[in-house]
């Protein structure tokens, strides 16, 4: 059983679908504490609805980066956890703590990476005028937004949709693709060779999809 911590910063819906994969009773992992730098993310009451532990480590109580992320150790050793998600963490950990914690953090990101890191993601999706967008769960290197990708879920782009349509359609595949890439993790099935993560046992899908559709 894999000991994993979730640090949050806000609404916190990627957390409830590791908090509802993790219920199952043949999950490889369960979640040990929560940690968001926000005291008011509405995530915070999610964990606690699942008694689940819960810690605020704020970063504007902190003089600098890496003060903080020392706070967020310690705490994640108090939790005793072994493995971290990020969930909606929108604060950059140093390359110190990444080096400590490495290949033991995963990352969600809205777009399919390496396209669109940072912020506002779907609204650059939909200015670059791609076919396709999707999200990316990813194991956490120094570089924000890098390292090697466990899966991905794609979703063609309609032209009728907006920025906040486009990310609720995203973050409905985030919720499906956290899990199954924590549940990976837990079960040793992921090898790390350079940027890319080989996954034991698992089948590519062979069509691709075409978007849009030509009608004649
Ligand atoms: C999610 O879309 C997640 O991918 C994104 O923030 C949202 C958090 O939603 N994360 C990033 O942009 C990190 N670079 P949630 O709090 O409801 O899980």
């Amino acid at each position: 059983m894999l000991d994993v911590a979730i640090l949050i910063s806000g609404h916190g819906s990627n957390l409830q679908s590791l908090i509802e994969a993790c219920a199952a009773e043949d999950f490889p992992a369960r979640i040990v504490g929560v940690i968001s730098n926000n005291p008011e993310a509405y995530g915070l009451e999610r964990a606690r609805a699942a008694n689940i532990p819960t810690s605020v480590v704020n970063h504007r109580d902190f003089d600098d980066r890496e003060a903080f992320d020392e706070a967020i150790d310690q705490q994640l050793r108090s939790f005793k956890a072994k493995f971290i998600c990020l969930a909606g963490f929108m604060r950059i950990l140093d390359s110190r703590f990444v080096t400590r914690w490495r290949d033991r953090i995963l990352n969600i990101h809205p777009s399919l990476l390496p396209a669109f890191k940072g912020l506002h993601t779907q609204e650059r999706a939909l200015e670059a005028g791609v076919r396709f967008t999707g999200c990316t769960v990813h194991i956490v290197r120094p570089e924000m937004d890098e390292g090697p990708i466990i899966l991905q879920a794609a979703l063609a782009v309609d032209p009728e949709d907006d920025a906040d349509n486009l990310s609720a359609k995203v973050l409905k595949l985030e919720h499906v693709i956290y899990p199954e890439a924590l549940k990976l993790m837990a079960q040793g099935r992921v090898s790390i060779s350079g940027n890319r993560a080989v996954i034991d046992g698992a089948r590519y899908p062979e069509q691709g999809i075409i978007s849009p559709v030509p009608t004649s």
